[in-house]
């Protein structure tokens, strides 16, 4: 018994240990399976014994069936709310707020990280051990979720005490977060959803209410939910200095803390730059982010400042321009893609987004049409996040009239009239006529786009009297056109043709990166052409490649690696990729950034590079004949940003100076 006990009890730790690594460092020491192991171990022999068995043993995350009701959690402190800010106005009109308060004009240090859209949590730790886990409910009263929260993997049943010189973890502590859902898990979520028959979430945020919100925590262990904590409530033990200390020992304890991106900042104009930098960033978190949140990083301060009625004066929200709007649907057409998709577009009265104007959102396909029930004359929510192309999110039914008219994506293509099929596995329906001008013209349009061959000169007027005029029919045809069959287009000066004459020429000399691209290859974007070319370095190894070797890449999934390979399985692709060669098309030596991009150029760095030196990256520029200056100007052609960027990226940011991110600039480097 006694060695079953120890047993139990080493498995427990590591268990614990690995859940750390892996949930909250994010940096695991051994397989799934190998865990998968371990667990089972622990099941068994906690089986055979089960008065060994407690409630902080990782096996006991998911309890038994239903309860009726949650009770009711008191917060110890109330759990506040957040002033917004809007403008950068608001953000020093906060700091002067706090200034004046304080008597004090002296700068002060602030730390900014992004506001997690989810919800709110309380954890109370007890000896180290999870005693309570509480919604936020009106500030004072949440409810008890503990059960739900425990099934939460990211959440510490224990807190560990850190090796070497961390503080131990005092007898109270009530750690404070965020509970949300990756937006990947959220979709996924959503479509099992759908497929069930069941109504989707409206966005993740709902998604993690409502699924800690279950009376069976069976069914929130299912949901995938995540955890980050960005304070506390009451905690006993030495006191802290600064709001950054207090996040690296909470992580020290176990919990789950956003550190790489908890910035400090020494001014206010890095807090704006700070702001805005996670603003422009935003589509890349993996979650969804709606603001910043700025604190004051010193606790005496925060401790002096107090709080209004019902938020801190110490911390302020700066909220994103939203990413969703309502507007109507003045008519819904379909657009003939360069595969043939057909896809229905609705065409908006138009909305402002986050900064742009926004007239056209996709449907999609029929399904979704039928899914969401979208009619023409709709007020609709529609959503805009970073590139992607803005998308109706859902009807907004309670505004029908009864005028609205249903839409069927037509059984013919809209272009060219032939008839139109569903493959296998797709939803989308297809225009099967390879001639149809719509699909000629949108895979033109993509061969000579910028991240493409990138032919100046070629818009879409011109593409579509070079089809008309049976000039050009696929992207090679663009390569035998001459003077003289240019000057047969409508209103082209001789000066233009000639211009365009030679920037065709001019695309000849590409990067292999750009050459893969502009094929079309479906799923195949300007990012993973890019890590195809520097994987495989020339075409030929490409179109053998197997899709095993193809999953071997990073950033290559299994949709990837099918499209691929089909791709070129098909003669005619191969055909046409060959014929693109025999026009002379010749691939600099570099990978996709093109070469001599660091030559002649001015670059500016702001913020602590991770992987490289700073004077060996300026080395590096410079011996590529590039040349490194300290201030953002007009002349500067790049500013280099890493971790903590500093008041550069506001200048750089106001001026229009593109901004590399280090991953950017390494492939800059390396491509020389
Ligand atoms: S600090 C005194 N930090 O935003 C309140 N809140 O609108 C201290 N939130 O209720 C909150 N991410 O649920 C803080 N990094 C973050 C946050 C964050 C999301 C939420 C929090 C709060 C709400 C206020």
């Amino acid at each position: 018994m006694e060695k079953t006990k120890e047993e139990i009890q080493e498995l427990r730790e590591k268990l614990r240990h690995h859940n750390h690594r892996y949930y909250v460092l994010d940096d695991p020491e051994i397989s799934d399976a190998e865990y998968d192991r371990l667990f089972q171990r622990l099941t068994e022999l906690e089986k055979q014994a089960p008065d060994l068995v407690t409630p902080d043993s990782p096996t006991q995350r998911v309890g038994a069936g239903p309860q009726a009701a949650f009770s009711e959690a008191r917060h110890r402190l109330p759990m506040l709310s957040l002033g917004n800010g809007f403008q950068d106005q608001d953000i020093r009109d906060f700091d002067a707020r706090l200034k004046r308060f304080l008597g004090d004009d002296s700068p002060v240090e602030y730390t900014v990280e992004p506001k997690i859209d989810g919800l709110a949590l309380e954890l109370v730790y007890e000896n180290a051990g999870l005693t309570v886990g509480s919604t936020r409910g009106d500030g004072y009263v949440g409810e008890d979720i503990t059960r739900n929260i425990k099934t939460i993997l990211t959440v510490p049943l224990t807190l560990t005490n850190p090796k070497g010189h961390g503080r131990p973890a005092p007898d109270l502590v009530e750690a404070r977060g965020e509970v949300y859902m990756e937006k990947e898990a959220f979709e996924q979520l959503n479509r099992t959803r759908l497929e069930r028959n069941l109504p989707p979430f409206a966005n993740p945020r709902n998604a993690a209410a409502g699924s800690l919100r279950q009376l069976d925590p069976r069914i929130t262990a299912r949901r995938p939910l995540n955890m980050f904590c960005y304070g506390v409530g009451e905690i006993g033990g030495a006191p802290f200095d600064t709001h950054h200390e207090l996040m690296v020992c909470l992580q020290q304890w176990g919990l789950r803390v956003n550190r790489p991106h908890i910035r400090v900042c020494g001014t206010l104009d890095e807090v704006i730059a700070c702001c805005r930098y996670f603003e422009e960033i935003r589509s890349q978190f993996p979650y969804e982010i709606d603001g910043a949140v700025i604190k004051v990083n010193q606790l005496n301060l925060q401790a002096r400042l107090g709080q209004k009625s019902r938020s801190p004066r110490w911390a302020l929200a700066y909220k994103f321009r939203p990413t969703q709007e309502t507007t109507r649907i003045i008519k819904i057409d379909i657009q003939v893609g360069r595969t043939g998709a057909l896809t229905p577009v609705a065409h908006l009265e138009p909305v402002e987004i986050g900064g742009v104007m926004v007239k056209r959102a996709t449907l999609h396909n029929q399904d979704e049409i039928e899914k969401k029930d979208v009619r023409e004359g709709d007020i609709v929510l529609v959503q805009r996040a970073g590139d992607v192309i803005p998308e109706v999110v859902q009807v907004i039914r309670s505004k029908r009239t009864g005028a609205e008219r249903k839409f069927a994506v037509p059984t013919h293509c809209p272009v060219c009239g032939s008839g139109v099929e569903k493959r296998e596995g797709e939803v989308v329906l297809r225009c099967l006529n390879p001639n149809c001008p719509a699909q000629i013209k949108q895979s033109l349009k993509h061969f000579v786009s910028k991240g493409a061959m990138d032919i100046d000169g070629l818009g879409n007027k011109l593409i579509e009297q070079l089809i008309e005029k049976g000039l050009a029919k696929e992207p090679a045809d663009l390569y035998e056109l001459r003077f003289d069959d240019l000057k047969k287009l409508d209103k082209i000066a001789d000066k233009s043709a000639g211009n365009l004459v030679e920037a065709i020429q001019n695309s000849k000399r590409t990067t292999l990166a750009k050459f893969i691209y502009a094929l079309g290859i479906r799923h195949v974007g300007e990012h993973v052409a890019g890590i195809l070319a520097d994987y495989f370095g020339d075409l030929g190894r490409l179109e053998e490649a197997t899709e095993e070797q193809l999953l071997d890449i990073d950033g290559v999934g299994p949709q990837i690696a099918e499209s691929i390979v089909s791709y070129f399985s098909d003669g005619s692709n191969r055909e046409h990729s060959e014929r693109l060669l025999r026009q002379g098309i010749q691939f600099e030596t570099v990978g996709h950034t093109g070469a001599g991009a660091v030559a002649g150029k001015t670059f500016v760095m702001t913020g602590s590079l991770s992987s490289i030196k700073r004077s060996e990256a300026k080395e590096q520029i410079l011996r590529r004949g590039g040349k490194v200056s300290s201030s953002v100007s007009r002349s500067t052609d790049y500013l280099v940003v890493g971790e903590s960027p500093g008041s550069k990226l506001k200048k750089a940011a106001e001026m229009d100076v593109p901004i590399l991110k280090e991953e950017a600039f390494l492939r800059m480097l390396g491509g020389e």
